[in-house]
């Protein structure tokens, strides 16, 4: 089988129960029924993720997103205002969700996604799909077909949506009820000041709160990482000097500089595209510089997958 499949193709797989690689608007997912065991399992299994990680599971509307989660007007809400986007929602689950997908906890991460191609999929389909990131556990996520063919070496087929306009994984929140909060798990797309907007046109008196969940694997370990070392310098010093620096540290590496921009929407959309490019070879070593002004917004997003994409880091 070509590895680059049809529409149609990818459709009746997916019915069948095999696992496809779709495109969304943030990264390229690695998708599965969410009804059948086998095809979960091997999801964890192509991916070499642990079974403690648990599955987005990404749903057509709001409507079918509810059929798995226990009743909760601000999940409601935050559907209604940010979907379909870059919004995942962590919400209790029913007992129509497997265990395998929660890992076990009692709750469930929801996503709608907006891309037009994963739309028409799930339109057509019974049932959601689980999708991680369609990478191999801890590397970097895909952003165009061909980074999914080589993570898994043409042994998954892929439908090609062209490259993902946002870049980026989902912002993955929690609305607690109780404490009043919004749980940001994970910073994405979707920002802090973004929630804030809307829990204002909403008239609702919730605070946003960061939280890394402790428990959530790459909520604080290595994750994102690109072949070739990066390390994030803090400085003001230029290219030159950073150069220098870096060589009287590392003389047999080959200096690749990670430049950011000044739009951060721009560096979402590219910024795992150019870390797969610079570290096209071993002896690579990869830099990006921290400026005091790349704060706030998305930049606190990139900044995430950076800070965990990263093997060192200096200051000077
Ligand atoms: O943009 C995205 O979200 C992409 C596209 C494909 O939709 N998906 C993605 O999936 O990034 P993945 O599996 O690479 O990351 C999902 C994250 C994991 O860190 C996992 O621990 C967390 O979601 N997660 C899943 N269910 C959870 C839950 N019930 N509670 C807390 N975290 C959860
Ligand atoms: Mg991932």
């Amino acid at each position: 089988m070509k590895m680059q499949i049809s529409f149609k193709l990818a459709l009746s797989l997916l019915k069948e129960g095999k696992i496809v690689a779709l495109p969304t608007e943030t990264v390229y997912g690695l998708a599965g029924r969410i009804d059948r065991e086998k095809t979960l399992e091997k999801i964890f299994r192509l991916k070499k993720r642990p079974l403690f990680d648990p599955l987005i599971v990404h749903c057509f509307d709001k409507r079918q997103a509810l059929e798995y989660s226990k009743k909760n007007f601000l999940v409601e809400m935050l559907f209604d205002y940010f979907s379909p986007g870059p919004l995942t929602v962590v919400v209790q689950k029913n007992k129509k969700v497997s265990d395998l997908i929660t890992a076990g906890r009692s709750t469930v991460a929801l996503r709608i996604p907006q891309h037009p191609l994963m739309k028409k999929v799930l339109k057509q389909l019974p049932v959601p799909l689980a999708a991680p990131s369609a990478n191999l556990y801890g590397q970097v996520s895909p952003v165009r077909a061909s980074h999914v063919l080589s993570s898994f070496n043409h042994k998954v087929p892929v439908l090609n949506g062209g490259p993902c306009e946002k870049g980026l994984e989902s912002t993955i929140v929690y609305p607690d009820l109780l404490k009043k909060k919004i749980f940001i798990l994970r910073p994405g797309i979707i920002t802090k000041e973004n929630i804030k907007v809307f829990l204002d046109e909403c008239k609702l008196n919730f605070a946003v709160e960061n939280k890394n969940d402790p428990f959530q694997p790459g909520g604080g370990g290595s994750h994102y990482k690109p072949k070739a070392p990066l390390y994030i310098l803090e400085t003001q010093k230029n290219n030159r000097e950073i150069k220098k620096f870096l060589l009287k540290k590392f003389p047999n590496k080959n200096l690749k500089n990670l430049e950011l921009g000044f739009s951060p929407f721009k560096t979402a959309r590219t910024l795992y595209y150019k870390l797969r490019q610079l570290s096209n070879q071993r002896e690579n070593l990869i830099f990006v510089q921290k400026k005091p002004q790349q704060k706030g917004g998305l930049w606190e997003a990139i900044w995430n997958r950076l800070d965990k994409a990263s093997s060192g880091y200096y200051k000077f």
